[in-house]
């Protein structure tokens, strides 16, 4: 007798594999082998990742599939692969999508996100949906494709956190394989903990907009919080391009060269991410943005360190070093 949880994690196996089969080896699948295949996606990573896809319109493949094996009605009540009807009916959940199975720690699937074929979600469509919470799936502890980076997380000493599924994969088809992601824009304090377990480095790498902005900046500050141990490191992304884009236009090699080449602390990334939208040429918008970073630079416990910042500050706006250290030195001394 299997317990509960191993049966879920059976009927997620039997799950991934039927969405898998249909995607690579039916006509139904067609159109969402043919989506893949034009944004890069090769065989061997849809393999890899176990991609699948399922169909769309009125057919319920799985709900089918699960009757036939006379699969226990509140097991697939409690897997969150069906929704329930008014009438107490199950459907399947995941209709015309493509499907990327959750792994848990084990490399055993435990939930899924399934992804539209059109290029944006709606208010009724979702881009991406998940899986519900279920007893195998807590969203907060969850890092996508963290079963296969953590052996290459120990070897390089470091996670990339990225934002989404096609970085991760795309990023593991350029040779980067210690990448994870938080799946969305927050990341949480469980996750900050599970990346800590792994490495002492983290890197964020998060899309190259606005809101991949917004999100380096609570990130960084959440792990600094939570996990005060591990070195934090930013890689700001050309404006516009999400890491699956970049590799896709730009290719392998370059990707694995901007990783390398554009590593910032969390104080550059702050240097540059505070002076969004100021016009520095402005003097009150200039000594505003002074004042922020001089009360950053001040929380740095390295001398060496705040006076690289220093430097750069003072050469680019023509002041002196002696000066701006001054002002660091006040600011000190109102800290805790
Ligand atoms: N996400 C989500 N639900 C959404 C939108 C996004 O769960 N409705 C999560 C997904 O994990 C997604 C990540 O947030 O991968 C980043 O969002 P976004 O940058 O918008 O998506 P991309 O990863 O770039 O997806 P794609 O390239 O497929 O458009
Ligand atoms: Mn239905
Ligand atoms: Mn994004
Ligand atoms: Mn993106
Ligand atoms: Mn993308």
């Amino acid at each position: 007798q299997t317990s509960q949880v191993g049966q879920l994690i059976n009927l997620h196996q039997t799950a991934a594999k039927l969405y898998h089969h249909i995607l690579v080896s039916t006509p139904a699948g067609g159109a969402a082998l043919h989506y893949l295949q034009k944004r890069g996606m090769s065989r061997q990573l849809i393999d890899e990742f176990n991609l699948g896809f399922a169909p769309d319109g009125d057919e319920e493949v799985l709900l089918e599939y699960c009757q036939q094996q006379k699969l226990d009605y509140q097991l697939l009540r409690k897997s969150g692969l069906f929704v329930t009807d008014r009438a107490g009916n199950l459907h399947d959940r995941f209709h015309g999508r493509v499907m990327y199975p959750l792994d848990g720690s084990n490399g055993q699937v435990i939930g899924f996100s399934g992804r539209i074929l059109a290029s944006k979600g709606n208010d009724h469509e979702p881009k991406y949906l998940n899986s519900p919470e279920t007893e195998l799936f807590n969203k907060r502890q969850s890092l996508f494709n963290l079963h296969r980076a953590k052996k290459a997380a120990r070897t390089a000493g470091k996670i990339i956190l990225f934002e989404g599924f096609m970085d991760v994969i795309s990023a593991f088809g350029a040779g980067v394989a210690n990448g994870v992601a938080s799946m969305g824009t927050s990341l949480t304090d469980e996750q900050v903990q599970i990346i800590q377990r792994f490495c002492n480095e983290v890197v964020v790498c998060y899309d190259g907009d606005d809101a991949g902005q917004n999100a380096i900046d609570r990130a960084i500050k959440l792990i600094a919080q939570d996990a005060p141990k591990l070195t934090i490191r930013v890689v700001q992304l050309p404006a516009g391009l999400d890491p699956d884009e970049y590799v896709q236009q730009k290719g392998a090699q370059s990707f694995q060269q901007y990783l390398e080449g554009h590593v910032e602390t969390p104080v550059e990334f702050q240097l540059h991410y505070l002076r969004r939208g100021l016009n520095l040429h402005q003097q009150d918008e200039l000594i505003g943005y002074l004042n922020a970073v001089l009360r950053i630079i001040a929380g740095v416990s390295s001398a060496v360190e705040q006076n690289v910042y220093l430097k750069e500050l003072a050469d680019e706006f023509g002041l002196t070093v002696a000066s701006l250290q001054d002002q660091v030195k006040q600011i000190g001394q109102t800290l805790p």
